[in-house]
Parts: C-alpha cells; sequence; structure tokens
C-alpha cells in the first residue's frame, strides 16, 4: 500500500497550518491546556474525527479520543496518540506532529478499506505540557491511575482548581486514582514526535526509534529573606532571597553538569522558571520561588544530585540569611520501549529504506507514562537545529511523513503479528 502518495503529505501539511492558526495572535505559537484556545483546537479535532468517520468521546482523564472501530467484535486496542496543547510561545510540531501522523494513519486505512483485528484509536492526550498546576501529562498519568487528591486539588495562578477543570473539560475527577481499565485491552500504544534534539539532523537519520525516557524530577524551591527599602538596609545587613537564589540556581547548574559528564548517559537540570516578590526595582527581593526540572537516564546519577543538592541547602540554611525550602512536586521513573515494538518498529522503517538509529529520549513524553502498564514505544522525525519549545521549531513536511509512513507499516505489521 503507497504511503507516500501526494494526498497524504498534503492532507498532514494542510493539518498543521490548520492548527497552526489557534494559538494566541500576540504569542505565536501558544495554546496552553484548558485555554480558550486549546478548547477551540479540540473542537477543530473532534471535527476531523468525525470527517474521518470516528467515534468521538473524551475519556475521564480528559483525553479526546477518535476510535475507529474493527469489523471483528473485539475489544483489543491500538493506540496512536500525541498532544495539542503547547508551552507558551511553543511550537507549531511539538505533540502536533503526532495527533496529525494519527489522522493520516486512519485516513489512509479508511481508503484502503483495510480492516485490522483490533480497534484503533486516536489521543489527544490531555495537558501533556507542564502547566501552571505544576503536573505534565495530566491525561496519561489519570489513565494509569497517577493522579492523587494532592495533584487534583492543586490551585493555579488565577486561582483556578486542577479537577474543576478536568470535568469542565468532559473528564471525572473522582475517577483518577486507579488505572483505567482500557489499560488490558492495548496492544501497542504508539506515538510519532519530532525529536526536538539535534541527533537525526546531525547524522542525517530519517527515523529514531526510541529506547528510553529519562526519569523526570521536579522540585519547587522556596527562598524567604527580607523585604525592605534598596537605599537604606547596608549591604552587610540583607536578607536578600533572590542572591540566595542565584547561588542555588549556579550549584544545580555546576553539578548537572559535573554528573552528566561523570554518569555517561542522559542527565540535564534546568530552572526556567523564577518568581521574584515583590519583584520591584527599589525593594530587596524578600521571596523567590523557583522549580528545578532534573532529567535523567541513571538513577545512582539522580539519588546522588539530590543528596548533594539537599545538604548544600542544609549548609546554606544554617550559615546563610534567607531560610530555603525544596519540596518534590513531580516524578516520572525512568523507563524503557516494549523491546518488540522497538523490533517492530526498525523492521517497518528498514523496509521503507528510511535510515535508523535505535536512541535514547531525551524529553518526557506521555508514551513514558503509558510504557509503566501497557506495552509502548515511539519515534523521533528530525526537527530544524534541535529546536523546540520555542517560535523557531520547524520539522520539514516530507520528514514527517517519513515517519507516518513508519506509523502506518507499524499498524499493518501489528495487524498481523502474534502481538495481538
Ligand atoms: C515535554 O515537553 C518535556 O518537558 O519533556
Ligand atoms: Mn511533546
Ligand atoms: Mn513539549
Amino acid at each position: 500500500m503507497d504511503f507516500s502518495a501526494q494526498s497524504n503529505i498534503s492532507f498532514i501539511k494542510q493539518k498543521i497550518d490548520d492548527l497552526e492558526k489557534i494559538t494566541d495572535q500576540d504569542n505565536p505559537y501558544t495554546r496552553i491546556v484548558f485555554s480558550k484556545k486549546f478548547y477551540e483546537a479540540r473542537s477543530w479535532l473532534k471535527n476531523e474525527y468525525q470527517k474521518l468517520g470516528l467515534i468521538v468521546s473524551t475519556d475521564d482523564a480528559g483525553n479526546l479520543i477518535g476510535l475507529l472501530k474493527s469489523k471483528t467484535n473485539t475489544e483489543k486496542v491500538v493506540i496512536i496518540g500525541s498532544h495539542i496543547d503547547t508551552v507558551p510561545s511553543g511550537g507549531r510540531f511539538d505533540g502536533i506532529a503526532g495527533v496529525v501522523a494519527a489522522l493520516c494513519v486512519v485516513k489512509h486505512i479508511k481508503e484502503n478499506d483495510i480492516n485490522l483485528p483490533f480497534n484503533l484509536a486516536v489521543y489527544d492526550y490531555l495537558g501533556e505540557e507542564l502547566n501552571d498546576w505544576s503536573i505534565s501529562c495530566i491525561g496519561t498519568r489519570g489513565m494509569i491511575g497517577a493522579l492523587n487528591e494532592e495533584i487534583l486539588s492543586r490551585t493555579n495562578s488565577s486561582g483556578e482548581i486542577l479537577k474543576e477543570e478536568i470535568d469542565k473539560i468532559g473528564g471525572k475527577s473522582n475517577l483518577l486514582t486507579k488505572p483505567f481499565s482500557i489499560i488490558e485491552n492495548i496492544v501497542a500504544c504508539l506515538e510519532l514526535h519530532i525529536e526536538q534534539g539535534k541527533v537525526l539532523e546531525q547524522k542525517n537519520i530519517d527515523i529514531g526509534i526510541v529506547r528510553s525516557i529519562p526519569s523526570i524530577s521536579r522540585f519547587s524551591v522556596e527562598v524567604n529573606g527580607q523585604a525592605g527599602h534598596s537605599g537604606t538596609i547596608l549591604m552587610d545587613q540583607r536578607a536578600d532571597a533572590l542572591v540566595t537564589s542565584s547561588e542555588i540556581i549556579t550549584f544545580v547548574n555546576k553539578l548537572a553538569l559535573r554528573l552528566s559528564k561523570e554518569s555517561n548517559q542522559h542527565f540535564v537540570s534546568t530552572i526556567g522558571k523564577i518568581n521574584v516578590l515583590p519583584n520591584a526595582a527599589a525593594i530587596i527581593p524578600g521571596k523567590v520561588e523557583m522549580t528545578i526540572d532534573l532529567r535523567a537516564s541513571s538513577k545512582s546519577s539522580r539519588d546522588q544530585y539530590i543528596k548533594e543538592l539537599e545538604k548544600h541547602i542544609e549548609t546554606m540554611n544554617q550559615s546563610g540569611p534567607c531560610k530555603i525550602k525544596m519540596k518534590n512536586i513531580a516524578f516520572a521513573p525512568y523507563v524503557e520501549m516494549d523491546k518488540e515494538l522497538v523490533k517492530l518498529f526498525k523492521v517497518s522503517s528498514d523496509e521503507y529504506g528510511f535510515s535508523n538509529i535505535i536512541m535514547d529520549s531525551g524529553a518526557g513524553h506521555d508514551t513514558a507514562h503509558l510504557s509503566r502498564v501497557a506495552p509502548a514505544s515511539m519515534i523521533f522525525v528530525p526537527c530544524m537545529d534541535g529546536l523546540s519549545h520555542c517560535p523557531e521549531e520547524y520539522a520539514e513536511i516530507s520528514d514527517i511523513s517519513k515517519g507516518t509512513a513508519v506509523l502506518f507499516k507499524m499498524v499493518e505489521k501489528l495487524a498481523r503479528s502474534n502481538l495481538n
């Protein structure tokens, strides 16, 4: 079945162009989960599902599903999913490429009247990106029962409660603390995503077949000093929360740099979110709130990082002018993708003659959560200069369509394999 037909390539381009327009106009490309633009994009997607003749539903975790039912009576399901929410001023392809690829696979299956021995479900996983409630992957965490009351009750900076937002979009936040029953019937969870790094582009490779996804930990850090007059309080009498924070930022960066070299595995840490209070030029900063983001493929390096950071903070608390509190607010463990699915992705890519490599992901993905309870695997396609989570993010349509072809071949192979 020829997947490279111009109609598929044009379809992918058209859908990416459509979604690109649904953005906060002043801040392209922004479609934050639960925002007005996010709801608009969900209506667009619902319409796309309907045009393809899919059965549309929203599950208890707020994931938007388009279901192609098998003509054979079965509960088995293959899920192809990604996300249509973005980070602020994020890109046009992160998550979007995967949802559009899934739509294109379904279109091709329908047009060629292919009957599958399992149901095929396209998922827009709810809120994959880290949000103001300090939690990412809401939809997939919900599916596997990994959202607890503390997380669901969190309030964002506008006073909105996470569980109420999930309910508004069609979920049932009171049913999210145990794994969904669909999990028992999952044959495979598949995801296409842009790489968000430079490996494929630099090696000139078409397809990255993901072997592992690193652990992600997030910590909130609160530094309490004393606000005061910037003109009158002398330098040796200050408890400047921002100055103390800058020491933590530098320490975190140096520690991560050292451990990344020592561990020889993926290890990165970032402080990208910081809130200075009261944030006024003539006032000594009295309080700072920051979020530390840590990604690690090695458990021992992660443990070492936390141990050294906690010790450093303890020392600063004893000897410095400010009081520092650090709290773990999110965790997703290191996971490996299903080995059979990785092999099958490789065969699917080889059959098209696409160059490919097995690689480790640097970013987090919904597939990481699903892989904890069901067979799961994903592929990457190249993106320009490895840029992502910024407006410059770009991927060639021809590269996305190669990945989409591999995704289709994978579904075809699963239909004929003994994995279903
Ligand atoms: C997902 O976007 C991540 O932060 O890795
Ligand atoms: Mn993504
Ligand atoms: Mn992202």
